[in-house]
């Protein structure tokens, strides 16, 4: 068994590789492979852990309809034509659970910057701004008893509401496709419609994946029907809100800021006037960036890979009806 890994990733998942006898190679030069270079690199190899946004589509899966397992090390699979694969019986594997916790808590990190416009005073300080004291001057808002509003209560969803909960007795509604009776009794919880979401929430925060149904749901006229003094925070994927269209619904002051960690493109340009806005905190995808998430990212992604090597079903699986 051989697999080929797109980027370097954390010891934990490494060891578990080698502990199992399986060879690897991971890519370590720091650029995108093209999908051809992915597909010829492939080839070579039975299975792929694939990290970040490779593109793993139908011409990528009819090239490489042998790969006996595409692991992908993130929780995330909106690179994936998992239908196609489906088709192909290519097993396709996540990371569910271990990165939630991780990323609420930049979520929450977010929805406090933007309240107080920290990354703004903190850029004004280091261009010499910190001068006179006004008490009317930098202020922000507080967050406590105010409404959180989430849409896509998952496991992620369910800890940023864990959070302002219990560190702000913040109200929490929630737009979800099912109702989730264990978040509606820990933290009284209330399933919203879509509109009542965005006419109620103080602090709007996204925790949904990526898919057809929710590309572009937060566009012009949704940010329209928001608070004047909201918050738009998304740690999920930049593809959900309509980046042109937020940036004139925060000119305007259709809602008061926004913490994005996701961007839409990713980078984000450095030039983007997002950067330069005071009620807004802009983070380069970082939700699961600790030690111990990544090393925990790793591991499941190496679990997957070995129980295809062991001939069992994999663990953390996507598309568990090639099984049936
Ligand atoms: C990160 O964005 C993930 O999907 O795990």
């Amino acid at each position: 068994m051989k697999v080929f890994i797109t980027r370097a990733i954390s010891p934990e998942g490494i060891q578990l590789l080698q502990n199992a006898g399986i060879s690897f190679t991971q890519w370590t030069e720091k650029r995108e492979l093209t999908q051809d270079e992915l597909i010829s690199f492939c080839k070579n190899y039975d299975a792929l852990i694939s990290v970040g946004q490779d593109k793993i589509d139908k011409k990528f899966l009819t090239a490489c309809s042998h790969l006996k397992v595409v692991a992908q090390m993130a929780v995330g699979f909106d690179n994936i034509d998992v239908a196609e694969a489906t088709k192909l019986k290519i097993p396709i594997g996540n990371t569910p659970g271990v990165l939630s916790a991780a990323t609420a808590d930049i979520a929450f990190l977010l929805m406090l910057a933007v309240s107080r416009k920290a990354f703004f005073q903190y850029k004004s300080i280091s261009k010499g701004t910190w001068g006179y004291y006004e008490p009317t001057a930098n202020l922000g808002i507080e967050l406590h008893g105010k409404t959180l509003g989430i849409f896509g209560l998952g496991k992620i969803g369910f800890e940023m509401a864990a959070r302002c909960y219990h560190a702000y007795n913040m109200k929490i509604i929630y737009c979800n496709r099912n109702s989730n009776p264990f978040a509606e009794e820990k933290f009284e919880s209330k399933k919203v419609s879509f509109e009542e979401l965005l006419e109620q929430s103080d602090v709007l925060s996204v925790h949904t994946a990526l898919t057809p149904e929710t590309k572009g749901s937060f566009n012009i006229d949704a940010f329209r029907q928001m608070k004047k003094t909201s918050i738009f925070i998304n740690t999920a994927r930049g593809g959900i809100h309509n980046e042109t269209d937020l940036i004139t619904a925060l000119q305007d002051g259709m809602i008061l800021g926004a913490g994005l960690d996701v961007t839409n493109p990713e980078p984000m340009h450095p030039d983007n006037v997002l950067l330069n806005m005071p009620n807004v905190a802009i983070l380069p995808h970082i939700g699961s960036a600790t030690e111990e998430t990544r090393n925990a990212m790793s591991r499941l992604a190496a679990e997957n890979v070995i129980a295809v090597y062991k001939k069992e079903k994999l663990p953390h699986i996507v598309n568990p009806e090639i099984y049936k």
